[in-house]
C-alpha cells in the first residue's frame, strides 16, 4: 500500500504549525517571559530557538523526509538496535502527554460554557480548586470522576478519533486547514480587543521591559532551551512523521524555518493579549502586577477567569480565550496519535481505521485517572517528567544516533538537493555537538533539583510510582515493541 501524503506543501505546513502552537503557546511561553526579565527574556529565547529549536526541526523533517518513516522506523533504517528510542518517544507521548493533555483540553470546554454565566464567581481560585477539580492531595483518590470534565473528555476524544480516523489528508491536513485560520481570527481578536483595556500599557511594560539582570541565571537559559524545546513538539516523534508524509519533492529548510517562526510569531503575539488583560486586572484591583500573575496553571483557569469576570463583555472575551485554548489543543493533541499511529502502521501493517478506534477507547479510558480528585496532582507529576527526562532524553539521543551513527553530511545534501535554503556544514557540528552539549546540562541540571527536594512538595512514593515508574513502563514497553518482527517491508525498503 503507499504511503499517504499530503495534498500540498501548505497543507503539511498548517499541520506542522497546529502541533506546534498548543497550550504551551499561551500561557507558558507569557509566563516564562514574565518571570524571566521581560523583554530581557527574548535573548536566550531567540539564541534557543537559532542555536537548537531550528536545526532540530530541520533534522527531524530531514530524517522523517529521507527514510521516509515515523520515529521508530527512521530510527531502524539508520540502526536496527536504536529502533526502541522512536517507540520510546511515541509511547511516553502516546500514553503519557496526551492522556493529561485532552484532559486539559476538557478543562478548556468547561471554562468555554462557564464563560457564559461567569460561574467562577468571585472566587476564582476556590473555584477552579475546590469546585471545579475538587482537588485532593492523596495520590489514591482516584476513585470518583469529576463529571462535567469527563463529559467533555469525551467529546474531546471523540473529535480526536474522527480527526486521526480520517487520515493524513482528509482527516489531518483538512482539520487543520480549518482550525488554523479560526486560531489566527481568534487570536486577533482577542489581542485587539486586550490592548483597548484600561492598564494594558502597565501590563505590556511588565512583559515586553528588559531587566537585563536575569540574563546572568542560568535557569533563565535552561527554561529558554527546555521551552523551545516543548514549544515546537521536537523529540515527540511528531515532525518525524509528519515530514514522512511530504512529497519527493519537499521544500526541508524553508518549510521549518517557516514553523518556527510562526510558532513563535504566535507566542509573541498571544502575550500582548495575556499581558494587557493582566496590566487591567491589576488596574481595576489596584493591585501591583507581580501579584495578578499566579503560578502558570493558575494563570489560564484563575487569574484569566477573574479578571473575565471584571471585564464589560467578559462573557464573550472569556468564551473566545477558552475557545482558542481548545483549538489550539486539539490540533496537537491529534499530532500525538498520530506519531503513534504512524508508527504502529509501518512496522505491524494494521488498518488505520481499526487501530485508530482502539487506542481512541483506550485513550479515553487512560485519561480518566486524571479526571478524578486526584487528577491535578497525577497530570503535574507525570507532565514533569515526561517532559524534563522523557523529551530531554530523547534528544539527546537523537542527536547522537543521526549525528554520530550516520552520515549527518549526506542528509545535510538530501536536505539541501530540494530545499531552496541550503544548510551550511555549521548544521552537522550544532547537532553533533552543540545540542547534546546543551541538553546534557538541562538534564544535569533538572536531576540535581530534583534530588534536593522533591518536585512540588509531593511525597517521594508518589513521584516515584507515578512518574518515574510511568517513565521507566513506556521504555519497557518500547524494548518490547522493538523485539517483535516487522510484520511489513517498510524496514527493507531503500530511503
Ligand atoms: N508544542 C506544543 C505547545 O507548545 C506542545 C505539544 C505538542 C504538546 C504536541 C503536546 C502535543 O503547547
Ligand atoms: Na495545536
Amino acid at each position: 500500500m503507499a504511503r499517504e501524503q499530503w495534498k500540498s506543501q501548505f497543507g503539511f505546513l498548517l499541520a506542522a504549525v497546529g502541533s506546534a502552537i498548543g497550550l504551551g503557546n499561551i500561557w507558558r511561553f507569557s509566563y516564562l517571559a514574565y518571570e524571566h526579565g521581560g523583554g530581557a527574556f527574548l535573548i536566550p529565547y531567540l539564541v534557543a530557538l537559532l542555536t537548537a529549536g531550528i536545526p532540530l526541526l530541520i533534522l527531524e523533517y530531514g530524517i522523517g523526509h529521507e527514510r521516509i518513516g515515523s520515529a521508530p522506523l527512521a530510527y531502524a533504517k539508520i540502526d536496527k538496535r536504536w529502533e526502541w528510542l522512536g517507540w520510546w518517544a511515541v509511547l511516553f507521548v502516546m500514553f503519557g502527554i496526551v492522556l493529561y493533555y485532552s484532559v486539559v483540553i476538557a478543562w478548556c470546554m468547561n471554562f468555554f460554557l462557564l464563560s457564559f454565566d461567569l460561574g467562577w464567581g468571585n472566587d476564582p481560585n476556590a473555584f477552579f480548586f475546590k469546585e471545579f477539580l475538587q482537588v485532593s492531595d492523596r495520590p489514591g483518590d482516584i476513585g470518583e470522576v469529576r463529571t462535567p470534565i469527563l463529559a467533555a473528555l469525551a467529546l474531546v476524544w471523540l473529535i480526536n478519533w474522527a480527526v486521526v480516523y480520517r487520515g493524513v489528508q482528509r482527516g489531518i491536513e483538512l482539520a487543520n486547514k480549518i482550525l488554523m485560520p479560526t486560531l489566527l481570527v481568534l487570536i486577533i481578536a482577542l489581542v485587539g480587543w486586550s490592548l483597548t483595556l484600561d492598564g494594558a500599557a502597565l501590563g505590556l511594560k511588565a512583559y515586553l521591559e528588559p531587566d537585563f539582570s536575569h540574563l546572568s541565571d542560568p535557569k533563565v537559559w535552561i527554561d529558554a532551551y527546555s521551552q523551545i524545546f516543548f514549544t515546537l513538539s521536537l523529540g515527540f516523534g511528531i515532525m518525524i512523521a509528519y515530514a514522512s508524509y511530504l512529497p519527493r519533492k519537499a521544500d526541508i529548510t524553508r518549510n521549518a524555518l517557516l514553523t518556527a517562526l510562526i510558532n513563535s510569531g504566535f507566542s509573541l503575539f498571544a502575550g500582548l493579549a495575556v499581558f494587557s488583560v493582566l496590566g487591567f486586572m491589576a488596574t481595576s484591583q489596584n493591585q501591583p502586577m507581580s501579584e495578578v500573575v499566579a503560578q502558570s496553571i493558575g494563570l489560564a483557569f484563575v487569574a484569566y477567569p477573574k479578571a473575565v469576570s471584571l471585564m464589560p463583555g467578559g462573557n464573550l472575551f472569556g468564551a473566545l480565550f477558552f475557545l482558542c485554548l481548545v483549538v489550539a489543543g486539539i490540533s496537537s493533541a491529534v499530532s500525538i496519535i498520530e506519531a503513534f499511529v504512524a508508527a504502529m502502521v509501518d512496522k505491524f501493517g494494521i488498518s488505520r481505521q481499526k487501530l485508530v478506534t482502539f487506542i481512541s477507547v483506550l485513550g479515553f479510558t487512560g485519561s480518566i485517572v486524571f479526571t478524578t480528585h486526584a487528577g491535578l496532582l497525577w497530570l503535574d507529576i507525570v507532565d514533569h517528567f515526561v517532559t524534563h527526562y522523557g523529551l530531554v532524553s530523547v534528544g539527546i539521543m537523537e542527536c547522537f544516533v543521526v549525528g554520530w551513527l550516520f552520515r549527518l553530511p549526506k542528509l545535510r545534501q538530501h536536505i539541501n538537493r530540494i530545499s531552496s535554503i541550503p544548510l551550511g556544514a555549521w548544521w552537522d557540528f550544532l547537532i553533533k555537538v552543540f545540542v547534546p552539549l546543551v541538553l546534557l546540562i538541562i538534564l544535569a541540571g533538572d536531576l540535581y533539583a530534583e534530588f534536593q527536594k522533591p518536585y512540588g512538595g509531593y511525597s517521594w512514593a508518589s513521584l516515584i510510582i507515578i512518574g518515574r515508574d510511568w517513565l521507566l513502563l513506556t521504555l519497557v514497553g518500547a524494548f518490547a515493541i522493538a523485539c517483535r518482527p516487522w510484520r511489513t517491508t517498510a524496514h527493507e525498503q531503500g530511503g
